[in-house]
């Protein structure tokens, strides 16, 4: 049901405390901790009689079950029976590589091992950017979040009175979408346009403004490049371009099939004249990922009230349709 050979985003960094985080991804129980400050993921299964392993400690050098105290350690293996110095071969329960870069843990579930590192995400680490973030949960299969961050028509709709603006400007924009095996990108470029809400709350801005997007698709993760600056003060095509930039970032986790985890963070370049902008804009975007999670569910709900029925394709559903090939083939192979 998913592509298994991927690193996906099991938490962010700050949500590894000193107790145990349960949390179930692909449909696999997972028990994230840290040991000895590194993050480390096990199955959530005690290999002795099965209880959580999440119910119990996190001690050196792992997580001690907390119904009769194997210790485990990072790899998954048993190191203390507590009255009894035999330990068998078999204690031991299954370890998921786990990578943390730039505040994001990343998780990797295949059943083989990783073929390569966990993405970065350097904005998170850089001194001109500031960013925050949150986790959501939603009752809804991970593909509708890809289709609708896939497809920015709905900003004009769904987004009115946050990041969105007039409708007609976003159904009329000019896109160019590209892809390769394993990504798909959609670049919109909105000139001369009215800022929205958003945009005028974090940014001075002066009058009418530029605005670009630029949606990167990577199959367990989404680059969301947004911003504007003064119109006609730069060249919309320039990735240097001056003006407020928004790099989102944006894990899509699978819980089961009908649920998901999105992980997500902005971070945005610094202006001295708005010191507050990154509460600013994570309260807006907190707001308009709310207003995304309540359509969707609203679909996904509706979608098991009707059952199987064909949809009808528009032009919208162009970048979407790629991602869930892209999705299939990885799923099949
Ligand atoms: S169930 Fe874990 S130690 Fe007994
Ligand atoms: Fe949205």
């Amino acid at each position: 049901m998913f592509p298994l050979d991927q690193w996906y985003v099991a938490a962010f960094a700050w949500e590894l405390t000193d107790k145990p985080l349960a949390r179930t991804l692909l449909n696999q129980p997972v028990v994230l901790f840290r040991a000895g400050g590194q993050a480390a993921a096990l199955a959530d299964r005690c290999c002795h009689r099965h209880a959580p392993l999440s119910c119990g400690t996190v001690e050196t050098p792992g997580i001690r079950c907390g119904y009769h105290g194997l210790l485990f350690n990072a790899t998954g293996e048993c190191v203390e029976i507590p009255g009894q110095a035999n330990i068998p071969k078999t204690a031991c329960v299954r370890a998921y590589p786990v990578e943390e870069r730039n505040h994001i843990v990343w998780i990797w579930m295949g059943n083989s091992l990783p073929t390569r590192p966990a993405p970065e995400h350097p904005w998170h680490d850089d001194p001109a950017y500031a960013f925050k973030g949150d986790v959501y949960h939603y009752k809804a299969p991970y593909q509708l979040i890809h289709d609708n961050l896939l497809d920015l028509s709905h900003l004009g709709y769904v987004h009115v009175k946050t990041i969105g603006g007039n409708a007609k400007i976003h159904v009329n924009a000019e896109m160019a979408v590209t892809k390769g095996p394993d990504w798909v990108k959609v670049v919109r470029h909105m000139k001369d346009s009215q800022p929205p809400p958003t945009y005028l709350e974090a940014w001075p801005f002066e009058g009418r403004i530029d605005r670009w997007q630029e949606i990167e698709f990577k199959v367990t993760y989404f680059l969301i490049w947004t911003g504007g600056m003064d119109a006609g003060s730069g060249d919309l095509a320039d990735p240097a371009r001056p003006g407020f930039h928004m790099r989102g970032f944006h894990g899509i986790t699978p819980e089961t099939e009908t649920t998901s985890f999105y992980f997500w963070t902005i971070s945005s370049n610094r202006n001295p004249a708005r010191p507050d902008m990154v509460e600013t804009i994570h309260k807006a975007s907190a707001f308009t990922f709310d207003e995304d999670r309540t359509i969707i569910e609203a679909q996904h709900a509706n979608m098991e009230r009707f059952g199987e029925a064909p949809m009808v394709g528009i032009l919208v559903d162009a970048a979407p349709n790629r991602a869930r090939k892209i999705v299939e083939r990885l799923t099949e192979s």
